[in-house]
């Protein structure tokens, strides 16, 4: 037997995900009790404090806001275009959007040489297809967007596809209103499903073996277990607690979705799978999971914020792995373990050799840490403050058609919709730190990984000034990034 200490006796490992296995991504579920009761310490006992004390506010609080609110153009274009929503954006139309834009692509006046065309593709809502709200509905929305060059680019809304039904801003006013609203919805429940949830699930197995394989005080191990803490009973309490969000049950006043909770993990799963269009050809905006050895890059502003931060900790991870290569031939027999296993779970993740090679350990180190720790909780910061009656999870309606709609924003979602939905909000959405990126002691031995740490520590706190030297954004203030998802 090896002298080497190991976290735990039984530790946890992915595995096929029981109900999916080739559909999902893999899945942890022995988590050991360390595990399992440090979740219940700092998330579940959360989750049953806010049920008991907010609820009442909640109520009161739909009772008070009946109904919907009214977006503009404008204002549908903010909404999807700068944030978290603006993840979505994408360059590549596919033979789909083609045909059902046509008459605006084909259209000479319709976009000058310097603009572009792009869309945001929510066609995973048609993995729903029950209507257990009773007479609520959901549909697979593309939006075409017309980029103007300047100040960043700036997009502005030229049609809503609804079902292959067409809308624009010339339809009546109650169909390309209604056209708006579906598009929102398929917005809010892909970014709360498929997008965000991409930062969540692909690194439960390089977390699980990263606490299972490597040996107490490998400098990986140190490196990694500040950013892991909490993740797996967070995940696996969302994918696999009978309570989950996910799941629609009698008074079950936390969970807001429209559809059954085998049509919700479809929507997950496509984030992994990647998913068709309405025409059943390879979706451009949902390509197969693959891991993002350069951080994920995306079509707005919200992107370069984050840009930043990926590149703060590459200079860190870069240090890292330039000690830790150089190091004792044992460690680093270690490291390419590690990687070896990964790549048998993660498509992309860099295999034993690879691993070592060029700069693809730091690479690898920092777009795992910050997808965790930086793009989770700045995901989570920026959903909590969208305005729930303009990003709607259901709408009691039927589709429109463009001749005869009636639109009645009271309506179109009741109070029990809205009460759960803020509640929703409150406990899972919005950011709860346990403890902060900016605090992470990593407790290196090593004298080199110390002053790495040091520098980090200073590069990242004037990581604001750069942002704000580069005129962007905050779009979530440093003091409120997690170390990892703890919530
Ligand atoms: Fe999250």
């Amino acid at each position: 037997m090896s002298d080497q200490k190991y976290l735990f006796e039984r530790g946890p490992w992915p595995q096929p995900a029981p109900q999916a296995p080739d559909a999902a991504p893999p899945a942890v579920l022995h988590l050991p009790c360390k595990e399992r009761s440090d979740w219940s310490l700092h998330v579940g006992f959360r989750y049953i404090r806010q049920s008991l004390t907010e609820l009442p506010e909640a109520m009161l609080w739909a009772a008070m806001h009946a109904g919907l609110e009214e977006v503009d153009d404008g204002e549908f274009a903010v909404i999807l275009t700068d944030g978290i929503i603006g993840k979505f954006l994408c360059p590549t139309l596919n033979e789909y959007d083609e045909t059902v834009f046509a008459k605006y692509l084909r259209d000479p006046e319709a976009k000058a040489p310097d603009e572009r065309w792009f869309k945001s593709d929510f066609t995973p809502m048609e993995f729903i297809k029950s209507e257990p709200q009773g007479d609520s509905a959901t549909a697979a929305t593309v939006i075409l967007w017309r980029r103007t060059p300047g100040d960043r680019g700036r997009y502005s809304v030229v049609a809503i596809a609804v079902d292959d039904v067409v809308f624009d801003p010339r339809s009546p006013r109650e169909s390309w209103e209604l056209a708006k609203y579906f598009a929102l919805q398929g917005a809010g429940v892909c970014t709360t499903l498929l997008m965000h949830p991409l930062l969540h699930f692909p690194s439960d197995a390089i977390n699980a073996i990263t606490k299972t394989l490597l040996p107490v005080g490998h400098p990986l191990q140190k490196l990694l277990l500040p950013h892991f803490y909490l993740q797996l009973g967070v995940d696996d309490a969302v994918l696999h607690n009978g309570g989950t969000v996910l799941k629609q049950a009698p008074f079950r006043f936390y969970a807001p979705y429209p559809g059954a909770f085998s049509e919700h993990t479809k929507i997950v799963d496509s984030l992994w799978t990647g998913s068709n269009t309405r025409s059943g050809q390879p979706n451009s905006a949902f390509p197969r999971y693959v891991f993002p050895l350069d951080g994920w890059k995306y079509h707005c502003p919200y992107s370069e914020f984050l840009r930043e931060y990926f590149e703060t900790l590459l200079r860190f991870t870069t240090e890292f792995a330039r000690v830790v290569l150089g190091g004792p031939k044992e460690q680093l027999a270690v490291v390419r373990q590690w990687a070896r296993h990964i790549a048998l779970w993660i498509p992309g993740f860099p295999g034993e050799d690879a691993i070592a090679e060029g700069d693809n350990l730091a690479r690898a180190l920092a777009s795992v840490i910050h997808d965790v720790a930086v793009g989770h909780s700045a995901d989570h910061y920026l959903y909590s403050r969208v305005n729930q009656r303009k990003v709607p999870f259901i709408l009691h309606s039927s589709l429109p058609t463009g001749d005869g709609d009636a639109l009645d924003r009271r309506t179109l979602v009741t109070w029990w919709d809205n009460v759960r939905y803020r509640m929703c909000m409150k406990m899972f959405f919005n950011p709860s730190p346990v403890t902060r990126l900016m605090d992470v002691d990593y407790g290196f031995d090593d004298s080199a990984l110390q002053q790495a740490a040091r520098s980090f520590r200073t590069d990242l706190l004037d990581a604001p000034n750069r942002i704000a030297k580069k005129g962007l954004l905050e779009y979530i203030p440093l003091r409120e990034m997690a170390a990892g998802v703890q919530f």
